[in-house]
């Protein structure tokens, strides 16, 4: 199977777990909204792979520090999920697989990382508030990164599919985990992703995610539909225009 129909096929079961709005029954709601985040992850790494070969020289720079949103936004999701979302479900959910499946395919986006930055210049901002030192950039080339992404993309694919099945409500019920376990856990995750950056993680998030079907991301209307397209989405508006077209 080509990378392309890999993550597309990963993208439809995960679209498919996310429809609607954000289901009030707790046991219900960790499933949807890992599917959700997973589909936005899933959607943001597919407008990269497609683009990536015919940028145009005068946009490459854009379009780099828009991988590396993608880059920084999964760092961030992984990083939350085994420091603070995972330990939240033990000892009655085992969690112990998180980080060993992290780990299969870490090196691969590290590698990624390293070669977009490479490609930077000088006292660039990207990612989540970093900026470049002194350096001569690479010639960036748009395939190198699909190869990249080729060398990861199963070992990543298969884990955020596999990961999905792990928070099935029937297993959450299976757990013995009761509805103020899932509560907390549902307050503490909503509290995180407030607090994240505007301008990157949280605009980053609302435009690639497929909002045919879902109201994923479950963020407050203001924040959807004044706060990111009017005032967050405009600091890096440059690299927006990458973004997956809805
Ligand atoms: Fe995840």
């Amino acid at each position: 199977m080509s990378t392309i129909e890999t993550l597309n096929n990963a993208l439809d079961v995960f679209i498919e777990n996310s429809r609607g709005p954000r289901p009030p029954n707790s046991h219900e709601t960790q499933h949807w909204e890992m599917s959700g985040i997973h589909s936005a992850l899933m959607n943001g790494l597919i407008s990269i792979y497609e683009q990536a070969p015919s940028v145009p020289k005068s946009k490459q720079r854009d379009f780099v520090c828009y991988a590396l949103q993608w880059v920084y936004a999964l760092h961030e999701h992984h990083e939350y999920e085994e420091r603070t979302y995972y330990p939240m479900f033990s000892p009655k959910l085992d969690t112990s697989f998180v980080t060993e499946e992290h780990a299969t395919f870490t090196g691969g986006i590290e590698t990624l990382e390293e070669y977009l930055v490479s490609c930077l210049p000088s006292r660039t901002k990207y990612g989540h508030g970093k900026v470049t030192g002194r350096q001569e950039p690479q010639k960036f080339d748009g395939n190198r990164v699909c190869s990249l992404i080729d060398g990861f993309v199963n070992e990543f694919t298969a884990h955020m599919l596999r990961e999905i099945t792990y928070l099935e409500p029937a297993k959450l019920h299976a757990a013995g985990l009761e509805a103020d376990e899932l509560k907390h856990i549902e307050i503490v995750t909503d509290k995180h992703i407030a607090s994240m950056p505007g301008a990157t993680f949280l605009t980053y998030v609302y435009l690639v995610s497929p909002k045919k079907d879902s109201e994923f991301p479950p963020a407050p209307a203001i924040v959807k539909n004044f706060l990111v397209p009017f005032v967050f989405y405009w600091p890096n508006r440059k690299l927006w225009k990458f973004a997956p077209k809805q």
